[in-house]
């Protein structure tokens, strides 16, 4: 499916950067947005015909109509939305830090309600379009390590099924990522095996047709079928 137009929030590093260096190569103008804009401005060298950038923290949700605005009008149109921007704050096992679960609650669940609605009321009124929300196999329990960081993601999961029920006669499709580890800055303190951010961002774009949620492998699919059922009482005492 051929993309025109595409908007990326959280595009300076990670997974973002791949989605937008991808949608760039494939001919797509895309508008890539994040807060660090000399990272920004890196990115846009390697294809400044087809990279726009635009420096915004999500957090400040009063200039996000605004700019969505811009960036359609910039663009001259869109056909695909990703929010991709989240932050996974270290957390000590006895740390019940409200600073850090407020930063959290506000990159990864408020500014991806800020900026989808834009995107669905869009799309909403074109009839065509897909959004792509960037949630996480953290989002599929509970785990005591990271308890908002997980349920942010829960969050942003029911979310996006709920914006994919209302718009599923409008001909917009919204798409559910999940990744499990990807090789990225905010997996950098986590020795374990990661997908890298390259093939990440490939399969995210592979999934653009499509209407649903998606894990980045078959392998996370079929484990967290069986995670998902597994009683409380016995997760609890597997602590993963
Ligand atoms: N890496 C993994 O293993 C993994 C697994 C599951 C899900 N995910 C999800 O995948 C997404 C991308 O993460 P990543 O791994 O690529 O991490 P990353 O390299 O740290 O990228 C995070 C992106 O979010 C942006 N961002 C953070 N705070 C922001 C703010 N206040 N305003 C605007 N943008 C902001 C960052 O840009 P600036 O700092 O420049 O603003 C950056 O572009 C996240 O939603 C993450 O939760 C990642």
């Amino acid at each position: 499916m051929k993309t025109r137009f595409a908007i990326v929030i959280g595009a300076s590093s990670g997974i973002g950067r791949e989605l937008v260096r991808q949608l760039a190569s494939e001919g797509t103008k895309v508008a890539a947005v994040a807060r660090r804009t000399e990272l920004l401005d890196a990115l846009k060298v390697e294809n400044p015909d087809r990279i726009l950038t635009y420096s915004h923290d999500v957090t400040d949700f009063e200039s996000a109509e605004k700019l969505f605005m811009q960036m359609t009008h910039d663009l001259g149109g869109l056909d695909l939305f990703i929010y991709n921007s989240g932050i996974m704050p270290v957390v000590e096992p006895n740390e019940y830090s409200f600073e850090k679960d407020q930063a959290t609650v506000d990159v990864n669940v408020t500014g991806a309600v800020r900026w989808c609605n834009l995107a669905a009321e869009r799309f909403l009124n074109t009839k065509s379009g897909t959004i792509i929300g960037l949630g996480s196999v953290a989002g599929d329990r509970g785990r005591s390590g990271s308890p908002v960081y997980n349920s942010s993601k829960a969050f942003l999961h029911t979310y996006m099924e709920a914006l994919r029920n209302r718009l599923a006669t409008s001909g917009v499709n919204v798409v559910t990522i999940k990744p499990g580890p990807v090789d990225t800055e905010m997996t950098q303190h986590l020795s374990m095996s990661k997908m890298s951010a390259t093939k990440a961002a490939e399969i995210i774009l592979s999934k653009r047709g499509k209407n649903g949620e998606f894990y980045l492998s078959p392998l996370h699919r079929a484990i967290f079928y069986v995670i998902k059922r597994v009683p409380s009482p016995i997760f609890r005492k597997l602590k993963i």
